[in-house]
């Protein structure tokens, strides 16, 4: 699965993503304006008719599944993401939605938070939508489903972009094993797939190996070409060396949190991102953040700075969202291609265990 990035997948990468065979998802970010819909009408739009397009071509065993992601926190905190997920179901038929981490949505007073997800799901499922839930915690996932889902994403701490605060989470190797075990019990059969941390074949193994049905490609596929995003930052990515270069941090969700109105909420406002003069600076003086944020000492405007950074696409200063596979993505490669790649180096990593496993025959 290719995972849902906000400002990274959009039309392009989810199809070349299901042109490989995997399910690409288009991200609806925070779906909380007329603006932020009206684009993801727009990338849907462009993915029907590049899946359009493929078939005309002569594409009959293509499956071009339309797949969305949806950020739980933003898009039903108030009735217009709603309204909004209604009309996609209705209008697109989309065949596979996304939720992430819905157990940190906000109800109406005087409602549970699980009802609303268990009806969240039940509505996307009456339009023949099969329903995942990205979730960091095992509680978070038996909540997800009791609530019904379809699919369980196994978020561990090493994943890039949003997850649960590293002091809740969880390696994706711990999670998936323990999520594989709990899906196994329920009647009915809920695939699990591993996120965080995976880059090549010989993740997808260790994934599989799990008794995990699959894996998401997050940071692998945003240093692809059909990914959008700022090309300094991909850069970055390529020629970051190691997983040391990657740490799991609040520093800029409490900086972002400090002017955007859309705000990340505990425990998800913490980010895989890599290392950088801000991480350094922060990482370990929270506290201190806070109070320099609220009140600033004389010349300094941490979050004027960091704005600014992120318009100059500064890696040194800018948040760049990765996660800890990164040092073994060594160039920005079309999305086709490096799924085709992963499924062999699969293969390759498969008959190489059976060597290693089989037991001696004396
Ligand atoms: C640039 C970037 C943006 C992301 N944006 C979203 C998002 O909008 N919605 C979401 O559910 N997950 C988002 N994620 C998290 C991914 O869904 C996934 O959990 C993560 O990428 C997996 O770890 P990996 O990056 O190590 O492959 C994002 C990840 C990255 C790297």
């Amino acid at each position: 699965m290719g995972a849902p990035m906000a400002g990274v997948s959009g039309a392009k990468l989810a199809f070349e993503t299901c042109r490989a065979g995997g399910l690409g998802f288009i991200a609806a970010g925070h779906l909380n304006s007329k603006e932020a819909f009206k684009q993801l009408e727009h990338e849907i739009e462009i993915f029907k008719e590049l899946a359009a397009k493929a078939k005309a071509n002569g594409d009959e065993g293509g499956q071009y599944p339309l797949c969305i992601g949806f950020i739980s926190h933003s898009t039903f905190k108030e009735e217009l993401g709603w309204n909004f997920v209604q009309h996609l179901l209705e209008d697109y038929e989309p065949d596979v939605v996304q939720f992430f981490a819905p157990a940190v949505s906000y109800p109406p007073p005087g409602v549970k938070a699980k009802i609303i997800v268990s009806n969240t799901v039940k509505l996307c499922q009456s339009y023949g939508c099969k329903v995942v839930a990205q979730v960091g915690s095992v509680k978070e996932a038996i909540e997800a489903l009791d609530c019904g889902v379809d699919c369980i994403v196994a978020q561990g701490s090493e994943a890039g972009g949003h997850g649960i605060r590293r002091d809740l989470g969880n390696g994706t190797l711990s999670l998936t094993s323990t999520l594989v075990k709990i899906a196994e019990q329920k009647k009915r059969k809920i695939p699990v797939l591993a996120a965080g941390g995976i880059v090549d074949g010989r993740g997808l193994v260790a994934a599989l190996a799990l008794g995990a049905d699959g894996v998401v490609l997050g940071t692998r596929l945003w240093a692809s070409n059909e990914a959008a995003g700022p090309k300094a930052y991909k850069m970055a990515l390529v020629e970051t060396r190691s997983c040391d270069d990657v740490v799991r941090t609040q520093v800029f969700d409490m900086i972002s949190n400090s002017y955007n109105t859309t705000k990340w909420p505990a425990p998800y406002d913490s980010s895989g991102v890599l290392r950088n003069l801000v991480t350094d600076a922060w990482d370990t003086k929270l506290n201190e953040l806070e109070s320099e944020i609220l009140y600033p000492s004389n010349g300094s405007n941490i979050a004027a700075k960091f704005r600014k950074a992120a318009e100059g696409q500064r890696i040194d200063t800018a948040c760049v969202y990765s996660g800890q596979g990164v040092g073994e993505i060594m160039s920005i490669e079309p999305a086709y291609g490096i799924i085709q790649k992963i499924q062999r180096e699969a293969a390759e990593s498969m008959t190489r265990l059976q060597r290693v496993c089989l037991p001696r025959d004396d």
